[in-house]
């Protein structure tokens, strides 16, 4: 699916994002180099560091989030609305046009 990637410096990228690898939201950033090594994925994807937080633009029907996800953004900086911790997004064929912007570094 193809998913657009706005970085911390306000680039936005388009990237391809298997969705046969069980890859989350925070791995595809990764993979793609969009954020500094140890600055996001801190955690590897456990909820628990919120720097793979990131605000969802479009108007998607994302999975809810799960307890663990809704208490690490309850105590996250620069927590907004449509904050979600992208570790916890796993991409389905239902993200194809998700638009997303990392939340500044925490
Ligand atoms: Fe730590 Fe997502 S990588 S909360």
């Amino acid at each position: 699916v193809k998913i657009t990637i706005i970085d911390r410096e306000g680039i936005a990228h388009e990237v391809d994002a298997p969705t046969d690898m069980a890859m989350n939201l925070m791995e595809v950033v990764r993979s793609y180099e969009l954020a500094p090594e140890g600055t996001i994925g801190v955690c590897g994807g456990m909820a628990m560091c919120a720097s793979c937080q990131c605000y969802v633009l479009s108007d998607h029907d994302l999975p809810e989030k799960q307890d663990d996800e809704e208490a690490m953004l309850s105590e996250a900086f620069d927590v907004k609305e449509n904050s979600r911790l992208g570790c916890q997004i796993q991409i389905t064929p239902a993200m194809d046009g998700l638009k997303v912007e990392l939340a500044p570094e925490s």
